[in-house]
């Protein structure tokens, strides 16, 4: 008689969208090394390298243990040569030298400073680093350096939208801003999305997405609540980027960081009043309130569970799942729609059950999606 053959080895898929990850990370001193060396490749605009280190981290992040020694990371995916090699060093030394080089360097230093200012991409941070200019001080006295509106709102309130934003000041947010839009349309649907739909604590910014039943009306939803949210003096900045979404001109081929929904990226201004327990700020400072940083979007209902999908990340997350869609189906998914190559046609979805589901993936709940 054949023995029972022992159990298969739990495998870890290569797609995060296969993975389950929660807030839980078990191998943080590693991801945090790997973030630095993926960050300073995507400030180098290589591309591939920083790829590479980014899926890394992901798997990482996926483990409910801690990775100890090279040999139980063996079977592990999406680890190359040389993250093998800055893990190893880490394992044995507790640093490794070229995470520790990159933090030292002048131009990633001065780089991850000014991109940390909202309205300031790697582009302009290259191009002022290129002029000499290390610190804000040098950015904000060079007479031939023009801010843009953003970037004047993001020097301005850089000290409180730099800060985190606590799970008391999202739900306090949300408030306003159902109120607001239920003025505006009794049945509009308000979801809260982004890192705290997945559970986190806090975020850089808070998300939502707004619609309503009615077809079109979204298209002057958000005019209308920034309307409204500046009767109210609480609107600090706003940019606001009008629908250029046709379904006739899907599906998109090409990869695209946006979709084509109308939304907005505002700051708003918090009263200390509306948080329960009270502002998140620094120790020592009372002031009554903070600006924060707020997403709004805006799909037609019909597009609905694609866009709460897009817009619930992490990024990770949403780039395997296109990857594992064309890859692994024959597919395409973006926020707005999925497309079955072979079929040639598009696959309706109510829900992100039903997305899943067309994709023949198990359903990943918002909260295991921190991949
Ligand atoms: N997103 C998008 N299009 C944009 C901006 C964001 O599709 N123009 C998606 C991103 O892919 C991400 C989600 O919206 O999955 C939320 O983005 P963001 O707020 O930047 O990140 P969070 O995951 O919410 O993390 P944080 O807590 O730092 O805000
Ligand atoms: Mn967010
Ligand atoms: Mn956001
Ligand atoms: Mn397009």
């Amino acid at each position: 008689a054949s023995a029972t053959p022992p159990p298969p080895k739990a495998t870890v898929s290569q797609y995060a969208c296969q993975r389950r990850t929660t807030t839980e990370n078990n191998n943080k001193t590693l991801t945090d090394a790997f973030e630095v060396l993926a960050d300073s490749y995507e400030l180098n605009e290589m591309e591939g390298p920083c790829l590479a280190f980014r899926r890394a981290v992901s798997v990482l992040k996926s483990l409910p243990w801690a990775v100890k020694s090279l040999e139980t990371a063996q079977d592990l995916p999406c680890l190359g040569e040389h993250s093998k090699a800055v893990m190893k060093e880490i394992l044995q030394y507790g640093h490794s030298f070229e995470v520790e080089k990159t933090l030292s360097d002048e131009r990633y230093q001065t780089l991850k400073l000014f991109t940390s200012v909202f309205g300031v991409g790697p582009k302009t941070a290259d191009k002022w680093y290129r002029r000499g200019l290390r610190s804000f001080s040098e950015v904000l006295t060079d007479s031939s350096i023009q801010l843009n509106r953003m970037q004047q709102s993001g020097f301005l309130h850089y000290g409180d939208i730099s800060r985190a934003v606590s799970k008391a000041e999202a739900r306090a947010l949300r408030s306003i801003i159902d109120e607001a839009v239920h003025v505006i349309t009794p049945d509009a649907v308000l979801a809260l999305t982004g890192g705290f739909r997945r559970g986190k604590e806090f975020g850089h910014d808070v998300d939502f997405i707004v619609t309503t039943p009615e077809p079109g009306e979204e298209e002057t939803l958000l005019p209308k609540i920034m309307n409204r949210l500046t009767k109210q003096g609480i609107l600090l900045f706003s940019d606001y980027q009008t629908s250029t979404f046709e379904m006739s001109k899907l599906p998109c081929h090409r990869f695209e960081a946006m979709d084509h929904f109308a939304k907005c990226f505002l700051i708003l201004r918090l009263e200390a009043s509306k948080v329960e327990g009270g502002l998140h700020l620094a120790e020592g400072d009372s002031r009554g309130w903070r600006a924060v940083r707020v997403d709004l979007v805006s799909p037609p209902m019909e597009r609905y569970a694609f866009a709460l999908l897009g817009w619930t990340g992490s990024r990770q997350f949403e780039r395997d799942l296109r990857r594992f869609a064309r890859m692994e189906r024959r597919m395409l998914l973006d926020n707005h729609a999925l497309y079955d190559k072979t079929k040639k046609e598009f696959l309706a979805a109510t829900t992100e059950k039903d997305i899943f589901a067309h994709l023949g993936l198990e359903y990943i709940e918002p909260w295991q999606r921190n991949a």
